[in-house]
């Protein structure tokens, strides 16, 4: 019998595409051990925004939600999203930080490490994969992602070959990121053929989003292509800039015929949980009923959910919404001039805001931000395309030459982890503490000085109790 598995995404795609990824634990832990016992492919539960969101806005210690999900979750894959040599922040870090920082992964509790590079420059994952090999447990596994974006120098035979490279490299599986849900019924169609005719029987996923309305579509297709994994969310926080529902694909793959392996009463059960708290979110305004509609307009300009909502409250914030139609037309001119990259994190925020910057001054690349002259520099990676010559010359000048950001990236000097130990000093208690210094370092410091607080005070309760 034919089988296609689902990833649940509900604790981090889902939340963080629709609620801007504000879901505390506390709020999911009552459910978890009933998916445990759902039968999902894996549950994608840690990375991407979660991280940063845990320290900046829920005062959480992201290594602990990772360790009570392993606690109760014992059965199932659990699942991350890895930037890179970004790992899961906006810049590239060291090789000696991105091992470190996938040894800890581990350590605490993940399996599957989705690795992508915005630009798919593959050494830009190189590291993270070595790393995922050399600390990998029974049930890790490295998966080869590739961000997926349309533009001419984005062909299929292009994507082939670099799945190609991704299996000689030595990943697992590989996965296909269609960010912006752009990718057509009939591009899944060719993509998926073509791929699994050049990898053989090693695991295909699909990662899409419904933001364009076309997802339902795009994945009927991909299981009629051979699709083997796809990425899908408990109904109540699917759909809009989210995934595909669960119980939905579920329903669909068994009139196919196609054994996907779940439990039709615990995956129900699952989304009973998740209805009130969508209410919840709903209502306390965190849920923005934007979020759950279609948006069409992503298939002109290519633009993920999440950077359109991104885009919005800047604006909002600025009193220059009336540049909204402007901003939006600009992004894919900066977009080709930068060479094509996918707009995906950190490109996708580094195009918007040079997007909005150009419109709001009127004139294209009088400014430039810090981080687009370090990609026009090439620190970022090699681009897909050609960046406009105009751009580099105002960059590198007449006879500049790009920069091999691996140069940067292997210095293996224990510096950051030396900075670390000096700045947080006896609020540090264990190396996790240091990796989420070096990773979002503000952040991290007032929350360990929050925990530290918090003790004190516990303790002084104790001895007054006693
Ligand atoms: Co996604």
């Amino acid at each position: 019998m034919k089988k296609v598995q689902l990833t649940e995404t509900v604790l981090r795609d889902a939340q963080q595409s629709l609620i801007a990824t504000r879901m505390p634990y506390a709020d999911y832990e009552g459910i978890l051990s009933e998916m445990d016992k759902a039968g999902y492919y894996s549950i994608e539960c840690w990375g991407g925004a979660t991280f940063d969101s845990c320290l900046r806005y829920l005062n959480e210690d992201p290594w602990e939600r990772l360790r009570n999900l392993r606690k109760n979750l014992p059965n199932t894959r659990l699942q991350m999203l890895l930037r890179g040599q970004n790992l899961l922040g906006y810049k590239h870090y060291h090789d000696d930080v991105v091992e470190k920082f996938i040894e800890l992964s581990i350590k605490n509790g993940i399996d599957v490490i989705r690795i992508f590079d915005a630009l798919n420059d593959f050494r830009n994952i190189k590291t993270a994969l070595e790393a995922t090999q050399k600390y990998a447990k029974e049930r890790t596994i490295a998966s080869g992602c590739i961000s997926y974006t349309q533009s001419p120098v984005h062909t299929v035979d292009k994507y082939i070959e670099m799945c190609k490279e991704l299996k000689t490299m030595g990943f697992q599986t590989i996965c296909l990121k269609d960010m912006a849900g752009t990718m057509s019924p009939y591009e899944a169609e060719h993509l998926i053929k073509g791929i699994k005719d050049a990898i053989g029987d090693m695991t295909l996923i699909l990662h899409t989003h419904c933001t364009t309305g076309m997802a339902y579509m795009t994945l009927t297709k991909a299981i009629e292509s051979g699709i083997d994994v796809i990425d899908c969310a408990a109904s109540a926080f699917s759909g809009g800039t989210s995934q595909p529902s669960t119980e939905t694909m579920f329903y669909a793959l068994q009139q196919y015929g196609i054994d996907c392996g779940l439990d039709e009463k615990v995956i129900n059960t699952v989304n009973d949980f998740f209805k009130p708290l969508k209410q919840k979110y709903i209502d306390n305004g965190q849920l923005n009923p934007k979020s759950m509609g279609t948006d069409a307009q992503a298939l002109v300009y290519k633009v993920p959910g999440g950077m359109l909502s991104n885009m919005i409250a800047n604006l909002t914030d600025m009193h220059a919404m009336d540049k909204f139609d402007a901003a939006l037309a600009e992004i894919p001119k900066v977009r080709e001039d930068l060479g094509f990259p996918p707009l995906v994190t950190p490109l996708s925020q580094m195009v918007g805001n040079q997007a909005v910057t150009n419109v709001l001054i009127g004139e294209r690349y009088k400014n430039i931000s810090k981080e687009v002259k370090n990609y026009i520099k090439g620190e970022y990676g090699i681009a897909p395309g050609q960046i406009s010559p105009e751009l580099l010359v105002k960059i590198l000048g007449e006879d500049g030459k790009p920069v091999d950001c691996r140069e940067e990236d292997s210095k293996r000097t224990g510096q950051e982890f030396a900075d670390a130990k000096e700045a947080l000093g006896d609020l540090c208690r264990c190396e996790e503490d240091i990796m989420s210094y070096i990773c979002y370092p503000d952040q991290t410091l007032k929350f360990l000085k929050n925990r530290k607080a918090q003790e004190e005070n516990e303790a002084v309760y104790t001895i007054e109790a006693m």
